[in-house]
């Protein structure tokens, strides 16, 4: 899994902190699809020339995927809606994408008996997979 995450992963601007001591029981290329969405936002949408931040770890039988960016806080709102299917923001509409990603990848996590989960404020903004290894 580790190299379909590095396949995915641009050159530029991306810290990576791995600490994958378990074996993680997944559909590899489907967690990649989750982590390339979320990667594709962080580097569009976070804040040019702050790094993004990925985190892996293994721990207590659980996988965890962090991918985090700087930038302006997502609005409440928004966050509301953030895994439902066209969630695309309006103001993001001549950009290309559907507003899918998201919601597809909230979709991969479930399959995984996992979640996908966001949290956005003045630092920073974050997405987290969780699952079980398992
Ligand atoms: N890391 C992030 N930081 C700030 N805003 C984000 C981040 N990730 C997603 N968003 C906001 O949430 C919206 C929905 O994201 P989502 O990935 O579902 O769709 P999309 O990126 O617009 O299109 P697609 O992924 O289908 O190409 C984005 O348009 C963007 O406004
Ligand atoms: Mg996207």
């Amino acid at each position: 899994m580790i190299a379909e995450i590095e396949v995915s992963k641009p050159e530029q601007l991306i810290q990576t902190q791995f600490d994958l001591s378990l074996p993680v029981y997944c559909d590899a290329n489907r967690v990649a699809q989750l982590f390339s969405n979320l990667l594709r936002n962080a580097v569009s949408y976070g804040k040019p020339g702050e790094p993004v931040i990925v985190k892996a770890i293994t721990t207590n039988d659980t996988f965890t995927l962090s991918v985090i960016n700087k930038g302006e806080p997502i609005p409440a709102e928004k966050m509301a809606k953030l895994f439902q299917p066209f969630s695309r923001s309006e103001e993001n509409k001549g950009q290309q994408g559907l507003g899918l990603g998201l919601y597809i990848a909230a979709e991969i996590a479930k399959a995984h008996g996992g979640t996908l989960t966001s949290s956005s404020d003045n630092k920073s903004t974050k997405f987290t997979l969780e699952m079980p290894v398992r």
